[in-house]
């Protein structure tokens, strides 16, 4: 027996071959869309360190949603700067701050479009960290209350899915037992189950005005050096009933993505972080790049190491270019 002559190149003679053996999809409908919403009317100012997203109004949040749902989006996710901030941050949980009114207003226009909402208090908080000040530390368990209240009035503005991110232990069950109590069953908890204490964060904390005021995030959000722990994270909200898991960032992490998928069977859905856009950002504003082409590689590139979802900047540009293809 001679050993046949194997020419994988086969399956790459043309571009028919090629869509017929091709293994991973990208698709419009796996993106969310980040929005992030200001206090006010008739707002639409571009976020420097963000090129292409703005700070908007809730009414023109409503507009940039409906572009999103009419490129095939099926959600948005929706981050607030309020009005006010104080060392609670009492004004995440307000139903007259720019999340809620905005939630309300997007589900008002656009029903079928599912609106997740971040779950976290740093936008809100004087200090700037995502859970309760004890002296210098933060207090886990005092924080519980507040995510919970918070999300529970996302959820009556409407909201389809919450989303923490402050990674605090015990936010998941202390959500879900809040949100049942009062007759949210049917709303979803999407957990960033696993969230790195990440230096790729920086640009969304420009934006979000969100940065902590003395310290870092290391005593609560994970070590990147740690893969196991992100095995553990995710099993323990799977038990206090995430419906969805997070793994952020999304590029320096896909080796963790891909062990969360082959660990979990819940939907996957992963962070394209801020950095990470704007990185691409800044080459192709210098024409180093083919944005286009890296946009698309980096999203597909997530599906394949395992996300179903994949919340990204890019969404808009990116679901209008897949249109073209
Ligand atoms: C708030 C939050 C952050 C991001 C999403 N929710 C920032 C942080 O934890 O400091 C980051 C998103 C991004 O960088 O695009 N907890
Ligand atoms: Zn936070």
């Amino acid at each position: 027996m001679t050993t046949p002559f194997i020419r994988p190149r086969r399956l790459r003679v043309s571009a028919g071959v090629r869509t017929l053996v091709r293994e991973t999809e990208l698709s419009a409908a796996d993106f969310v869309f980040p929005l992030f919403v200001v206090p006010g009317t008739g707002i639409k100012e571009e976020i420097a360190s963000l090129p292409g997203i703005y700070h908007l109004s809730p009414d023109m949040a409503v507009k940039l949603a409906k572009e999103a749902y009419e490129a095939g989006i099926p959600a948005v996710i929706v981050f607030g700067l309020p009005e006010y901030k104080d060392e609670q941050g009492s004004s995440a949980w307000d139903a007259a701050s720019p999340v809620q009114e905005t939630i309300r207003q997007i589900k008002a226009a656009l029903p079928e479009l599912v609106v997740v909402s971040d779950v976290c208090l740093c936008q809100y908080t004087s200090h700037g960290h995502c859970g309760m000040l004890n002296g210098e530390k933060i207090d886990n368990d005092s924080t519980l209350p507040l995510l919970a209240q918070t999300a529970l009035s996302h959820a009556e503005a409407g909201a389809d899915i919450v989303a923490p991110s402050d990674m605090m232990d015990g936010r998941v069950l202390a959500i879900r037992e809040k949100l049942d109590a009062h007759g949210f069953q049917d709303v979803s908890i999407m957990s960033y189950s696993v969230k790195y204490a990440s230096a790729y964060y920086g640009p969304f904390r420009e934006a979000a005005d969100s940065a902590p005021q003395f310290g870092d995030r290391r005593s609560y959000q994970m070590d990147p050096a740690n893969a196991r722990e992100a095995i553990r994270e995710a099993a323990l909200d799977v038990a206090e009933g995430a419906d969805m898991l997070m793994v952020k960032p999304a590029l320096a992490y896909l080796d963790v993505v891909r062990q969360i998928r082959d660990n979990f069977d819940l939907p996957l859905a992963v962070y394209n972080v801020s950095g990470e856009y704007a990185m691409v950002k800044a080459a192709a504003a210098n024409g180093w790049i083919d944005e286009k082409r890296i946009v698309l590689e980096t999203l597909l590139g997530m599906k394949r190491a395992g996300a179903d979802i994949i919340i990204t900047y890019h969404a808009l540009e990116a679901a209008r270019w897949l249109q073209e293809q």
